[in-house]
């Protein structure tokens, strides 16, 4: 029996959204971290034969439409039945399109012509996905008495996005990016009080912005100056929370919005 309390060695742990910026890292990190990793995501940008695994262990990449129930369903199947169990889940997938590149530009239209269409697929994507994923991993975890799952909100969640970063006229952020991440708030709450009596805790975080490739620097250093570190956060700085979170050193500790954002919304 492992001494340390952030050991997730051997835990089988899914991670959505994992072909994307932030979700690749977590599957490799966890891997790396001895966690048995199934990397769902509905590989778009990339064909998931392309999701390099070498020298990961244990690290299997799955395609899947999140936003739908029987593929959800079919694949929690498949993984009971190979490992016997999960332990872990991590809902990171969103649509979410990284400032500096050309993908979904009909996500930063002003609101009043804003597709409805488009609203309702955000609000599919980003959270009626972790009401499937949980709906479906959650049977077994209260069965084996154990689990934790981390839901991935942001810093929206809490506060509105000031669009003047972006020193783009007629450029906001979705408003079904920032509905749907204060509904993950809700939804974990609600899901912790379901499941803690089972033993299985939920919690969510709450996440800074990301200096992901290709974000340019002005930007970086605009959105950066908002929050007290006074920068955006790097790739693999949240790597450590979602760990902990997954981990028996946070076995107290659900139903809670852990803010990890440079300070922003302390200010
Ligand atoms: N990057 C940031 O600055 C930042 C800040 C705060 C919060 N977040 C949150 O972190 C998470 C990851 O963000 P990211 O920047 O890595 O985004 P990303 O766009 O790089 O990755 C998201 C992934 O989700 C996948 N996905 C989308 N719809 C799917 C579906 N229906 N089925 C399966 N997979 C699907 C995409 O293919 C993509 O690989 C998101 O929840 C986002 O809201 C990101």
């Amino acid at each position: 029996m492992e001494n340390n309390p952030f050991s997730i060695k051997g835990r089988v742990v899914i991670v959505t959204g994992a072909a994307g910026n932030l979700g690749k890292g977590y599957a490799r990190a966890l891997s790396q971290a001895g966690a048995i990793v199934y990397a769902w995501d509905i590989f778009k940008e990339h064909p998931v034969a392309s999701y390099e695994v070498d020298g990961y262990k244990d690290l299997y990449p799955v395609k899947i439409d999140l936003t739908s129930e029987t593929e959800v369903m079919h694949a929690v199947k498949n993984i009971v039945e190979t490992q016997g169990t999960i332990d872990g889940l991590v809902n990171n997938a969103a649509l979410n399109p990284a400032v500096g590149t050309d993908d979904g530009t009909d996500l930063f239209a002003p609101y009043e012509s804003y597709a409805i269409d488009l609203f309702r697929k955000e609000i599919d994507t980003n959270l009626t996905s972790m009401m499937i994923t949980m709906k479906h991993v959650s049977p077994h975890m209260m069965h084996a008495r154990g689990g934790s799952i981390v839901n991935v909100a942001s810093e929206v969640a809490v506060i509105a996005h000031d669009h003047r970063v972006y020193q783009s006229p007629g450029k906001y952020k979705s408003p079904a990016y920032a509905a749907s991440k204060a509904a993950v708030l809700g939804l974990s709450r609600q899901w912790a009080a379901r499941l803690g009596e089972h033993n299985v805790r939920v919690n969510a975080i709450s996440i800074g912005g990301v200096q992901s490739p290709g974000v340019p620097d002005d930007f970086a250093h605009r959105f950066g100056s908002m929050n007290m570190l006074q920068r955006m956060a790097q790739p693999n700085e949240y790597n450590a929370t979602i760990q902990y979170l997954l981990s028996d050193a946070s076995s107290f500790m659900t139903g809670s919005n852990l803010v990890v954002d440079g300070g922003k919304t302390a200010w």
